[in-house]
């Protein structure tokens, strides 16, 4: 078996920017994880339960009107709402609007007034409609944004599924390349074993365990936890274990010119 120590300088100087790429892939998952699920932390195993299965306190719409997510955070939709920043009375009197009719259960007769500020194009219309950018979940019509308005509603299935289906191609792709990368370097045995069944296994539990919580809640949500902890702990120790043996030695030395 070739061993990755032993390469050519330039195939070791790819495999090395490929190992760097791959640790700052999984630095931004966590970043992202911070600021999209957790709102300002890392998300704790109660986060990922609201978030899949279902906060019995809030409504979805709650959960993106809430004025503590920061203004230009990717599922603060009050930036939509007409007024050009958090402070903006356009914005807090069109939010109390909104989770007004929803407390009081979104009945269909207070639609009419409120159907503006979800169809506008200059409002959720530009997005939540057919050919916008979120037209997987569209807010054109009562019944559309009535499943937004239930407490303990699930995460919708459409824009999960789609997640699922991109994360599942990009998780098996990067755990196939760091396994094959492995079995190059000084790291053997168990140890190998374990890591590369870690990846894959971790990655299956993370993704079984969205659709698992959304349907049954706890303890379903640990998976979650787990299979993504495993999934970037793996993934970190294998692009580490690469690129140890990638710099060893020297990346200027080309073996293979001498050969
Ligand atoms: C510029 C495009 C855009 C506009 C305008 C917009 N949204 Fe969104 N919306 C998105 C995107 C993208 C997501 C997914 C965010 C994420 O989860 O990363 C989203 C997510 C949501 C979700 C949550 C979906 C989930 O799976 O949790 C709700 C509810 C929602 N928007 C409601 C609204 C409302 C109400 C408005 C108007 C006040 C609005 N949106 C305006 C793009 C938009």
């Amino acid at each position: 078996m070739p061993r990755l120590i032993d390469a050519p300088g330039s195939l070791r100087l790819a495999v090395a920017c490929f190992a760097c790429l791959v640790l700052g892939f999984v630095l931004l998952a966590q970043a992202n994880l911070w600021q999209q699920v957790g709102a300002g932390g890392l998300p704790g195993p109660r986060a990922v339960l609201l978030k899949y299965h279902g906060d019995p306190d809030k409504t979805l719409l709650h959960d993106v009107l809430d004025p503590a997510r920061p203004f230009d955070d990717r599922r603060n939709m009050s930036q939509y709402l007409g007024g050009i920043d958090a402070n903006d009375p356009v914005t807090a009197e069109r939010r109390t609007q909104v989770l007004t009719w929803v407390e009081a259960g979104a009945p269909e007769s207070g639609w009419e007034g409120l159907a503006p500020i979800f169809t506008a194009v200059e409002a959720c219309g530009a997005c939540h409609a057919p050919g916008g950018e979120k037209a997987d979940l569209p807010l054109t019509t009562h019944a559309e944004v009535l499943p937004t308005t239930r407490y303990g509603a699930p995460t919708p299935l459409g824009p999960l599924l789609i997640s699922a289906h991109n994360h599942l191609f990009g998780f098996a792709v990067l755990a196939l390349l760091l396994s094959v990368g492995l079995c190059f370097t000084r790291v053997e045995g168990l140890l190998r074993g374990l890591l590369i069944l870690g990846a894959s296994g971790g990655a299956a539990l993370d993704i079984a365990g969205w659709f698992l919580t959304r349907q049954w809640g706890s303890p379903f949500h640990l998976l979650v936890v787990t299979g993504g902890g495993l999934f970037g702990l793996t993934t970190t120790v294998m692009g580490l274990a690469i690129l140890r043996d990638a710099l060893a030695g020297g990346i200027g030395t080309e073996t293979d010119a001498e050969a």
